[in-house]
């Protein structure tokens, strides 16, 4: 796992949105040759919350400077929440439009977020899974992280070997997710659609954008702590090509030896 921090949100942001451009144009080569056969469209999970918001910002911009283009891309969200329609404004279709895909040039068809209205959501989730399998996996799954360590929808106590699913989200959750509900955590969906452990950790690649505070305990456990199901977040410590990106204040929880080992690694001291 590579840990890449940043002195803040800002830097951090640009450094991981410039990063999967150069996976995308190829100037920047998969590690390891993680994408060797896989060819083009190049294919990328995406998250939502606050955390993505400067890397989408920069992908935009790289995109109007004509420096990046999404003709080839193929996207796949990470989750939705259950009972919200696409036009409801705290849903993550509602969110991907507004704040990236109607900025750049992705095509409609190579769009594909789960739907959180579907009437059967295990027959939803089954072909989720296929549809990424039919897209010949992903390249690249970008992440946030809830500062219970979780990732996606997968709350503390998920299955590290999890797949496409729909999860009871737990009450930390609604809490944090509250300030998009009028504070109110009881407006919160209870269930959401969310990809698996498991589904994640068979991207080629995984990037994880952790900033600020409150993500400190969080990303302590997942670096530093053992590969557990109550930080699921830490599953990253046995994928083969895993980047954490963060700033300062996300390191506020680790050993002054791990900070200094991850710097020095990346020519960051
Ligand atoms: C939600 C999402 C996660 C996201 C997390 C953190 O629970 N399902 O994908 O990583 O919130 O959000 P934020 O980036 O706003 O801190």
């Amino acid at each position: 796992m590579r840990l890449i921090i940043h002195p803040d949100y800002e830097r951090a942001s640009i450094w991981a949105a410039d990063y999967i451009a150069g996976r995308i144009t190829g100037t920047i080569r998969a590690p390891g040759g993680a994408d060797a056969g896989a060819g083009k469209p190049f294919t990328l999970g995406l998250p939502t919350g606050s955390s993505p918001l400067g890397i989408y910002r920069r992908l935009i911009g790289l995109y109007k400077a004509n420096r990046l283009s999404f003709a080839d891309v193929v996207t796949f969200n990470m989750d939705e929440y259950v009972g919200l329609s696409p036009d409801h404004p705290q849903s993550y279709h509602f969110f991907m439009w507004d704040n990236f895909f109607s900025h750049v040039d992705l095509k409609r068809e190579h769009i594909h977020l789960l739907d959180g209205m579907a009437k059967d959501t295990g027959a939803e989730c089954a072909a989720y899974e296929e549809a990424i399998r039919t897209a010949g996996g992903i390249s690249l799954f970008l992440g946030g992280m809830g500062a219970d360590g979780h990732i996606a929808f997968n709350e503390p106590g998920s299955s590290l070997s999890s797949r496409t699913r729909i999860k009871t989200l737990n009450r930390d959750t609604r809490i944090a997710n509250s300030r998009f509900f009028d504070g109110d955590p009881e407006k919160v969906p209870a269930t959401a659609l969310t990809v698996g452990v498991g589904t994640i950790m068979d991207a080629r690649e995984v990037l994880i954008l952790a900033c600020g505070h409150n993500k400190a305990r969080a990303l302590q456990a997942a670096v530093e702590g053992g590969v557990t199901q109550m930080w699921t977040l830490s599953c990253l410590q046995t994928h083969p090509h895993a980047i954490i990106v963060c700033d300062e204040e996300a390191t506020d929880e680790l050993k002054v030896g791990t900070v200094r080992y991850f710097k020095s690694v990346e020519g960051l001291a």
